[in-house]
């Protein structure tokens, strides 16, 4: 491969950086999030089943398609390609991605700057600065410019680092503690008052919400979003893998990282509404039923905190803090895409594409926050909901019908030791190739009409 591209490390640096960007507010905010709109448990069971069935064979087509160009998106459509119009709807293909990743990239740092914010409140307050732990905790544009911004700028600064020593170093470090906090937040709440409820909610599946027109839209768009796909993040990442390393097993333990994670997620935010309840918040709504929507997390984690003064200061700071390390491994990935667009096509240096990537990026995060009541849901489902599948329908055409079928195999085997066929070289380019658009068309088809 070119020397001067980055590449990982290590393959504990890929799962990790990976898993970093798979793992983020998707998981910790949307997923409980829509997961609490969906009824619950009914809502999991659809998940799952698309986050293996759906996005695990779009995960393996990106990271393939990557690797095998050793180039982003554009430039990977482009080579498996074999005449000019294919070439030009992939290089439509790949800008569409491209500007996904930052039109996501610009809605997710208005929330990612919330979780700062709400990490930096509670110290604030026990050291005395309540004025300040106020402002960052109350709405408002100012407040939401300024944190926007300064999570932006922390985007930018790793990944203007480059691919080693920025994203691979920092994931490996923010990974474990991540997950960490996680299980010591969910072990300490199933110990309040109200969690069993909670629990039962999550587990226990209503089956006729699996008849509810929304829930096949809803589950595959956070499956995609949760798992970075479509936007050619992780053919990025995918690009930075050294040949000799086995994709189809790393893929499948970053999918398993990711959807673990999630799941492990439900397990703290739903118990947490019933305990918050048991203290008298209100969590289900007009038509009884429970809350969602962008500000949920912060509602209902924020009266829960408080009820339990000095642990909850504790706790509100690690849970916050953690949501905003969850969302930098994951906003750099997808800063990565523009940026490695421009360091590639334009040979500019990574600071300068970072600088001028995240500056456009604030200027949409600016517009949608000026606009939140009429941008922010819209885009959100727009990125998620439609342009995520989509472009996964893009990436499955690309690689099971438009890439010649010798030299994908080819590509595949060089994950093998032997000249062996897998299992997985036998089923997959069939499936990615037919099952996988079938269900993007079937449910995009539902969502539009
Ligand atoms: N997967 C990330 C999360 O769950 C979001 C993301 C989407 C990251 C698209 C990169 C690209 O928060």
């Amino acid at each position: 491969m070119a020397a001067s591209r980055g590449e990982f490390g290590s393959r504990l640096g890929f799962i990790m950086a990976a898993a970093g960007s798979a793992v983020g507010l998707g998981n910790i905010w949307n997923f409980p999030t829509t997961m609490a709109g969906n009824g619950g448990a009914a809502f999991v069971l659809v998940y799952l089943a698309l986050a293996f069935l759906l996005a695990y064979p779009v995960l393996m087509a990106e990271l393939t398609l990557g690797r095998h160009a050793h180039g982003n998106m554009i430039t990977a459509l482009a080579k498996v390609s074999s005449n000019g119009t294919q070439r030009g709807i992939g290089m439509l293909i790949g800008v569409t991605g491209i500007f996904t990743a930052s039109l996501i990239l610009s809605f997710y740092a208005i929330i990612a700057g919330w979780m700062m914010g709400f990490g930096l409140a509670f110290p604030l307050e026990a050291i005395g600065s309540q004025g300040a732990a106020d402002w960052l905790r109350t709405d408002g544009l100012m407040r939401n410019l300024g944190l926007m911004f300064g999570f932006v700028i922390l985007t930018m600064l790793v990944v203007a680092g480059g691919v080693e020593a920025g994203i691979e170093r920092w994931s490996k470090r923010l990974m474990p503690m991540l997950i960490l906090t996680l299980l010591a937040l969910v072990a300490y709440v199933a110990t309040l008052d109200g969690a069993g409820a909670g629990f039962r909610e999550y587990l226990v599946p209503d089956v006729s919400e699996l008849m509810s027109a929304n829930i096949l839209t809803d589950a595959m768009g956070a499956a995609f979003f949760s798992l970075s796909l479509g936007v050619g993040t992780m053919l990025v990442y995918g690009s930075y893998v050294a040949d000799n390393e086995h994709l189809p097993s790393l893929g499948v333990q970053v999918a398993l990282v990711d959807v673990g994670i999630a799941v492990l997620a439900g397990f703290l935010i739903l118990p947490a509404m019933y305990v918050a309840a048991a203290q008298g918040v209100e969590i289900f709504g007009a038509q009884g039923e429970l809350i969602s929507g962008p500000t949920l997390i912060f509602d209902v984690l924020v009266q829960l905190f408080a009820g339990m003064e000095a642990t909850g200061m504790v706790l509100a700071t690690a849970f916050f803090g953690l949501m905003s390390i969850a969302a930098l491994t994951s906003s750099i990935s997808m800063l990565e895409v523009p940026v490695s667009f421009l360091v590639e096509r334009f040979q500019w240096s990574r600071m300068q594409a970072s600088l001028v990537a995240s500056m456009i990026i604030t200027v949409m995060s600016a517009v949608i926050i000026m606009n939140f009541g009429a941008l922010f849901g819209l885009v959100v489902t727009a990125s998620t909901e439609i342009a995520q599948p989509l472009l996964g329908l893009g990436l499955c055409i690309y690689a099971g019908w438009v890439w010649n079928r010798n030299s994908l195999l080819s590509e595949l085997a060089k994950n093998e030791p032997s000249e062996q066929f897998t299992l997985f070289m036998r089923i997959w380019p069939v499936y990615a190739q037919t099952v996988c658009p079938l269900i993007i068309v079937v449910i995009v088809g539902q969502t539009l009409f």
